[in-house]
């Protein structure tokens, strides 16, 4: 079972294969936004990492950082959990101003991953 630690709110131990947006929202209770639903589109649901920087990405993923800038972080609805981790979440619900942290994204990676 793999670990995930956010910087400043401790270890969880998350169920191999989950999106690392809903294991950060559901495992290690912090309130990272993800204002798209996990689709890729908004970027808000970015993360640095500390340590366990997956090398793969998602088509998606390398397309929507380089639309919107993004250089260092990752989108956390592009990755699941297959490895222990460690991030830094920068991107809250807490302090964004937002009603709310976006649509619930779906269990599985959407749009469905191609992988670069
Ligand atoms: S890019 Fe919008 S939630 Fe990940």
């Amino acid at each position: 079972m793999p670990k995930l630690t956010v910087e400043g709110f401790g270890t969880v131990d998350v169920e191999d294969g989950k999106r690392l947006v809903l294991a950060i929202e559901q495992d290690a209770k912090v309130d990272v936004l993800h204002a798209c639903g996990g689709n890729a589109r908004c970027t808000t649901c970015r993360v640095e990492f500390i340590e366990g920087e997956p090398p793969q990405m998602t088509i998606a993923e390398r397309q929507v950082r380089a639309a919107k800038g993004v250089t260092s972080a990752r989108l956390s609805c592009q990755i699941v959990c297959d490895h222990d981790m460690t991030v830094r979440a920068i991107s809250r619900l807490e302090g964004s101003g937002r009603p709310d942290p976006g649509p619930p994204p779906a269990a599985e990676i959407t749009p469905p991953p191609l992988w670069s």
